[in-house]
Formats: structure tokens, C-alpha cells, sequence
């Protein structure tokens, strides 16, 4: 079972990867998470901070989405709202691909 259940995670993580590489540049992206991102969700996308969600191995399809509405205004939150608003479209699909390329921990 738990063989079956880390093929499938790593069948959706290549699924994840495949889209986002279409689209986003994978070493742009690490740069900028390396830059920006790390110093809340942690150097391995594995936040400390029990507010602070991880990110490492997260869709690239969610990570886009959950930007753009921070961007947008339609979710909101004192850190990350400004933090989304510093990015592009382009630098969103970049982190997003970069950040869902992670393998995640198989604990
Ligand atoms: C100043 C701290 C800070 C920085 C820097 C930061 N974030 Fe965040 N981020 C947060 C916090 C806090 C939340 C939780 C927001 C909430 O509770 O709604 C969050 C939420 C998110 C979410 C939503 C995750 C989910 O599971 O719904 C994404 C995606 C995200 N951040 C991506 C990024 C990316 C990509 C970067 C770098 C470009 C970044 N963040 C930089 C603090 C930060």
C-alpha cells in the first residue's frame, strides 16, 4: 500500500512538473524562491511556522492560483498579499514550476 501510494505521488509530481515546465522556467524560478520565498517557507519549501504553509512538492497548477488570487485580492494575508504583488506572470509560473518540482519528503 504504501509502495502503491508514493508511485502515485510520483506520477502526479511528474504530471505536476510536465505542465509547469511547458510554461514556467525552472531555474528562474529557483533563483527568485531562492531570493523571496525561502525566508518564510523555509530553505527546503518546509515552513517552521505553524502559519506558514509549506510549499515544497505543492501542484504548480495551485501554487499559480493561490498567487494570482493574493495578486488579485481575492484571498488575503498581511505577509503574503505584498509578496505576490512584487511578482509577474511570468515570475509566478517560475516559482510555481520550481517549487512543484521538489520531490516531497516521503515520510
Ligand atoms: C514574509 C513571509 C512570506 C514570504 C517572503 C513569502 N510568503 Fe508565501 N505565504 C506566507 C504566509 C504567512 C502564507 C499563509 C497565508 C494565509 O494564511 O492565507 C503564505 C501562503 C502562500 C501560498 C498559499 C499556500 C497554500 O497552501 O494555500 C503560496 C502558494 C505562497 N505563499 C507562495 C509563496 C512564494 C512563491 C513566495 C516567494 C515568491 C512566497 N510565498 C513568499 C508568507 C510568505
Amino acid at each position: 500500500m504504501k509502495k502503491l501510494i508514493v508511485a502515485a505521488a510520483a506520477i502526479a509530481g511528474l504530471a505536476a512538473f510536465g505542465t509547469a515546465s511547458a510554461a514556467g522556467d525552472l531555474a528562474a524560478g529557483k533563483a527568485k524562491a531562492q531570493a523571496v520565498c525561502i525566508a518564510c517557507h523555509g530553505p527546503q519549501g518546509i515552513s517552521n511556522n505553524p502559519e506558514w504553509p509549506n510549499l515544497r512538492g505543492q501542484k504548480a497548477q495551485y501554487i499559480i492560483k493561490q498567487l494570482k488570487a493574493f495578486k488579485a485580492g481575492t484571498r488575503s494575508n498581511p505577509l503574503m498579499t505584498p509578496q505576490a504583488k512584487l511578482l509577474s506572470d511570468q515570475d509566478i509560473e517560475n516559482v510555481a514550476a520550481y517549487w512543484s518540482s521538489l520531490p516531497l519528503c516521503n515520510k
